[in-house]
């Protein structure tokens, strides 16, 4: 039988909520019914970036911050149902990721913390809702993160061919599919997020560089560059992710000087992406005939050039090759997670997060 999900996805770049109602088969196949992406208030959205950077959190606004996206996210699947003209009532359950304020799986006491009060949007929505995908992966021992390559295999994988899927979120992830069916995955340090998080400093007007306009005015700073390299991230191995506690303005600025313009640091940002993503897609197991794009870094096209360069003989394309827009796969993603979790599936894959076991995924509210 075929039931309906409701996919909730906002990640590092806390630009929007994409919101996508899939059609989940008997056999987990999903099929994209509609899709909407619904922008975080610019008010919602600076409170929430200073909560996620701020070393001092004030218990009221944590707990307002959690009714206010809550209430955001029920706007944003009440939208999605009247544009699709299905009433709540047909669909299964929404998979709500949450908004991510902190992440720190490898700390004394490992956690990740996502905001959305889940009663609030079951109430709001008259929808069963499940929630805290990442939590029981990191009280497995993993890192909660990357949760997306257990899907990227379910939908990509292909036989007899080697192939990567990268996720230009704010962060950037990696999913290596081999050949016979393995699995590799894991967060290869900031995708947009430095670029976003410089070009707002410079230009309030800004959220991010359009096409990498600022980028293609300015050059690679080396000196910059190697600095940008020496981040104990990039040479930890995997299982590893990570979020803006590591990548931030914080880090970034101490290491600029003042004869940097705002495009060569821009710039410079870009080749740091391209540069990390390529040493990690050329050093994998085995190498990719081709790799696939998707998030919201897939529209850069400056971004995409500069790591096609790196990467040689291997083909690059996007995941609408293989017939699911970029732009959907990752909030697809956890509209899949949640029928797993209806059918007691295990959602997260112990060789990319590095749990001591596959387990169910989520929590569920219900909505009365
Ligand atoms: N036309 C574009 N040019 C350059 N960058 C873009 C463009 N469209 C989207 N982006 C980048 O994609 C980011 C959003 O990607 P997304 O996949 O939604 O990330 P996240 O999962 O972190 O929310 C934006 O913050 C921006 O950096
Ligand atoms: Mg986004």
């Amino acid at each position: 039988m075929s039931e309906l999900y409701v996919g909730l996805m906002s990640g590092t770049s806390m630009d929007a909520t994409d919101a996508v109602l899939v059609q989940i088969d008997a056999d987990g196949k999903p099929a994209l019914h509609t899709s909407l992406s619904f922008p975080i208030p610019i008010e919602l959205r600076n409170r929430l970036l200073q909560l996620s950077v701020s070393d001092q959190w004030r218990a009221d606004e944590f707990a307002e911050l959690d009714v206010l996206f809550s209430e955001h996210s029920a706007v944003a699947v009440n939208e999605l149902l009247s544009k699709a003209q299905v009433p709540a009532g047909n669909v299964t359950a929404i998979a709500s990721h949450g908004q991510t304020v902190r992440h720190k799986p490898g700390h004394r006491s490992p956690y990740t913390l996502q905001l959305g009060d889940p009663s609030r949007l079951a109430f709001n929505t008259q929808i069963d809702v499940i929630h805290d995908f990442r939590r029981k992966d990191v009280a497995a021992g993993g890192q909660g993160a990357p949760l997306v390559p257990a899907f990227h295999r379910h939908i990509f994988a292909q036989r007899e061919k080697s192939v990567a899927i990268v996720n230009l979120g704010g962060i950037a992830n990696i999913t290596w599919l081999g050949p016979q069916q393995q699995l590799l995955g894991f967060d290869t340090g900031p995708a947009n997020t430095l670029m976003d998080q410089w070009i707002q400093h410079c230009n309030a007007n800004k959220s991010y560089d359009e096409n990498g306009h600022l980028a293609s005015q300015g050059k690679v700073i080396e000196e910059l560059l190697n600095v940008l390299l020496q981040h104990p991230f990039f040479s930890r191995k995997a299982p590893k992710s990570t979020g803006r506690e590591e990548f931030n303005l914080a880090y970034l600025e101490p290491l600029l000087k003042a004869n940097y313009t705002p495009e060569d640091v821009q710039r410079t940002l870009l080749a740091l992406t391209a540069e990390t993503l390529s040493n990690e897609i050329n050093g994998l197991p085995t190498k990719p005939e081709q790799v696939y794009f998707c998030g919201g870094g897939t529209n850069n096209e400056l971004l995409i050039t500069e790591i096609t360069q790196r990467l040689g003989s291997t083909i690059c394309g996007t995941t609408q090759e293989l017939g699911v827009d970029p732009q959907w796969v990752e909030a697809m993603a956890f509209a899949w997670l949640g029928w797993c979790y209806e059918h007691k599936r295990p959602g997260n894959h112990p060789a990319v997060t590095g749990a001591a076991a596959p387990v169910v995924l989520g929590s569920k509210t219900l909505f009365a």
